[in-house]
């Protein structure tokens, strides 16, 4: 799919020939990178580790500088690697949602406090803040946590609460990380649908880093990275 039909709504995830090479590593890691996530599509991707996967999602998210090539991002495809480090945050803040393996839960702010940083950090009206995130609360099970301490949480409650943070400015893209790597077999089953479930409801898009076949099956499609490429 190329840039202009994302610009017309068709991607909200477009990437062309990106490379990355890490300082002081021997070959790329990889280049020549192609491939688009289509406006409500959520796609697996998966390869063995160290092949690269997180640091193209970090690369997407525009947290590592990819070397060349494109990734347009969002209903406008704005290329994020064209961007400086502010524009980069500024279009994270407003067009993409995150979800780490290891949470990233911040452990000073109260899990209400958590959910609302990214409408802090894209600009939404301070009035708008309590009954969005109530409701992000709601979506993930969580009503009743508002007022309670990260360290007070289990790791599949603030798996839910970080996917809550993750959607509650409603972002055209969301990236997760192995998401559910961090948690037993039934709890990452149920965050897991329930991740896919919120972002069908918000009809985001999803590019889902896993490592399990069960996980990749529930995407609507799979990616595999390989040291050559995607197969
Ligand atoms: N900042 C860095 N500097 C140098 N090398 C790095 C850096 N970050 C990652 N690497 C290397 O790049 C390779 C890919 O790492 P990455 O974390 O992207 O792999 P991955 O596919 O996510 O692996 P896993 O499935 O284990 O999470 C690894 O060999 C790693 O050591
Ligand atoms: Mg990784």
């Amino acid at each position: 799919m190329s840039t202009a039909d994302a610009a017309s709504g068709g991607a909200m995830l477009v990437l062309a020939d990106l490379a990355k090479r890490h300082a002081l590593a021997s070959r790329p890691l990889f280049s020549g990178l192609a491939f688009a996530v289509a406006a409500g599509e959520i796609v697996a991707l998966v390869g063995e580790s160290g092949v690269g996967k997180s640091t193209l999602l970090n690369c997407i998210a525009g947290l590592e500088t990819a070397d060349s090539g494109s990734i347009c991002i969002g209903p406008q495809a704005i290329d994020i690697v064209r961007l400086d480090e502010s524009a980069r945050a500024a279009l994270r803040a407003r067009h993409i949602g995150f979800v780490f393996q290891a949470f990233h839960i911040l452990p000073t702010l109260t899990v209400a406090q958590n959910i609302a940083v990214p409408l802090l950090l894209c600009g939404a009206p301070a009035s708008t803040h309590g009954a969005r995130t109530q409701a992000l609360l709601e979506r993930v099970g969580m009503a009743g946590f508002a007022s309670r301490w990260p360290a007070s949480l289990s790791g599949g409650e603030l798996q839910r609460v970080a996917i809550a943070r993750a959607l509650v400015h409603q972002p055209a893209l969301i990236l997760a990380d192995e998401p559910t790597g961090n948690l037993d077999p039934r709890t990452a089953n149920e965050v897991l649908a329930l991740l896919l479930e919120r972002v069908r409801e918000q009809r985001a898009s999803a590019l889902l880093v896993t490592h399990s076949q069960q996980v990749a099956r529930c995407c609507d499609r799979i990616l595999t990275l390989t040291p050559d490429g995607l197969a």
